[in-house]
């Protein structure tokens, strides 16, 4: 089998082990439907988002709603196609909101303990993917990854994380909803580019 194949394989055995994850469901605080990740397996890039919400648990496909958008028109900024990176989530399952069954589109991010729940399960895609560089979109991510700080504090450098190069940068829904309070937003989305920069320099 060629590499790509061998790494496809890999991590569709870890799609369905997380799946069938006891430890995410008996929480109980998320929903069933599982999304795991999407785009290429052999992508020096990957980035790394906190949980599905409504579109992408409709869709079973991370960052496909509004965030997903802006965050394809970033990928594709940096002159790559959305298919061309690799692009996941630490926790795997839409969080709930009450007991889930009135949720409609609303979505929160997953707690520390969801994203416990689901570390394994993205330490071992990192560990299939060994991306050139990781970006943790948003302090959620990286908290998921077990580096503490805001991404006030975190952003604007490349780190060295398990041996990989890693980029925590603001999250989509938050450049949009600084778009959303007063119109601007502007600053932030510098940042962000800044970032990406960094990440293609790498
Ligand atoms: N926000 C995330 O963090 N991940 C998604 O997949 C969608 C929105």
């Amino acid at each position: 089998a060629s590499p790509a194949r061998s790494k496809r394989e890999l991590l569709d055995e870890l799609a369905r082990e997380a799946e069938g994850g006891k430890q995410a469901r008996e929480l109980g605080t998320l929903r069933d439907i599982m999304v795991f990740a999407v785009g290429n397996p052999d992508s020096d890039i990957m980035f790394i988002g906190e949980a599905p919400g409504a579109e992408e648990e409709k869709q079973r496909e991370p960052f496909v709603g509004p965030a997903g958008q802006l965050l394809t028109k970033i990928i594709q900024a940096m002159g790559l196609r959305r298919s061309e990176v690799y692009i996941s989530n630490v926790c795997k399952f839409r969080p709930k909101i009450d007991d889930g069954r009135m949720q409609g589109s609303k979505n929160r991010a997953p707690t520390t303990g969801e994203m416990l729940a689901c570390q394994p399960y993205i330490m071992a895609e990192i560990n299939i993917i060994k991306p050139r560089v990781i970006v943790c979109l948003g302090a959620t991510a990286s908290t998921g990854l077990g580096i503490e700080g805001t991404v006030g504090r975190l952003r604007g450098r490349v780190q060295e994380w398990r041996g990989h190069p890693l980029v925590v940068t603001y999250h989509p829904s938050y450049l949009l909803r600084r778009e959303a309070e007063d119109g601007g937003g502007l600053a932030e989305k510098r940042l962000v580019w800044e970032d990406m920069m960094r990440v293609m320099e790498i």
